[in-house]
């Protein structure tokens, strides 16, 4: 990874969790077209899917590299960031996108489906932005984006492990952002609809039409969409946007 930017000063570093993954790998790239210097984090993965995202990013040399961390090991996280904080000055940005699904009514759901999924989905945000908090507030700089979904939103069948979790999310986000608006560092939630991701394409066939005909826009969002709003949020001068949910979910549900 490359430790400046063209005009000589370090360019600002950014962790992606889940950053292999449907919206992460979009959001690493854009992240880095924006001149960040990137790390994508995520479970040790399989040799066709680090070389698919190695593909997928080729085009950005060494402006992104990957680490395998799991959010939801604790000392895991604050290994790696430390880590990198030796190394590179310390992280600027954090993207917490690491997320996964364990649908099931509540009358079958059972307690591990339900606390497999806190524990990446609600866990993995306590453990990484406890790791980042100190040394953000200290510089005097951080960008904190939690990718939430609408499903926090409105509720959906069969997800009340996810919809829990991903409302969950922006409370935390409301509340840290509280915490550190006076040392520079914002933190924001962004909250997809469902989009064109292996996450969504597991949903049944007949159940993912019938959602993709409630959507005003016509069509599933694509993990661009998601990362242009991500990009927008950790920007430099986004310092007076903080607390803020913002949905990107081509209309499927609206509200203030
Ligand atoms: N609304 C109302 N009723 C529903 C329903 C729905 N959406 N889905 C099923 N039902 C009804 C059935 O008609 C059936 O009724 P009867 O008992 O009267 O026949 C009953 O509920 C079946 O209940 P089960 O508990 O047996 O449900 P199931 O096991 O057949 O399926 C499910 C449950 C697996 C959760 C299935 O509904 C499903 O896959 N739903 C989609 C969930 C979804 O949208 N997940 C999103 C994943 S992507 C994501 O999360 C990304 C993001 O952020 C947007």
């Amino acid at each position: 990874m490359t430790s400046s930017s063209t005009n000589g000063a370090r360019a600002r570093l950014a962790l992606v969790t889940g950053g292999l993954g449907g919206l992460g790998t979009e959001i690493c790239r854009q992240l880095a077209q924006a001149g960040r210097r990137v790390v994508a984090a995520d479970l040790p993965a399989s040799e066709a899917r680090l070389t698919a995202f190695r593909e997928a990013t080729a085009g950005f040399g060494e402006a992104i590299g990957h680490e395998a961390m799991d959010v939801s090991d604790h000392e895991a996280c604050a290994a790696l960031i430390g880590r990198l904080e030796r190394e590179h000055g310390g992280v600027d940005i954090l993207v917490n996108a690491a997320g996964i699904t364990r649908d099931a009514s509540l009358r079958k759901m059972t307690p591990a489906q339900w606390h497999e999924l806190m524990r990446v989905n609600l866990d993995g945000l306590f453990n990484t932005c406890h790791a980042v908090v100190e040394g953000m507030s200290t510089r005097g700089f951080g960008r904190i984006v939690n990718i939430s979904s609408v499903n926090g939103q409105t509720g959906q069948f069969g997800q009340t492990n996810y919809s829990a979790a991903k409302a969950g999310v922006h409370g935390f986000s409301m509340a840290l952002a509280r915490e550190t608006a006076r040392k520079g560092v914002t933190v924001n939630t962004v909250s997809p609809g469902y989009c064109d991701t292996p996450m969504v394409a597991a949903v049944p066939a007949e159940i993912r039409a019938q959602i993709v005909a409630g959507i005003p826009v016509g069509r599933l969002g694509q993990p661009a969409d998601i990362a242009r709003a991500v990009t927008f949020l950790s920007a430099d001068d986004a310092g007076y946007l903080t607390g803020v949910n913002l949905p990107v979910n081509g209309g499927y549900f609206m509200s203030f």
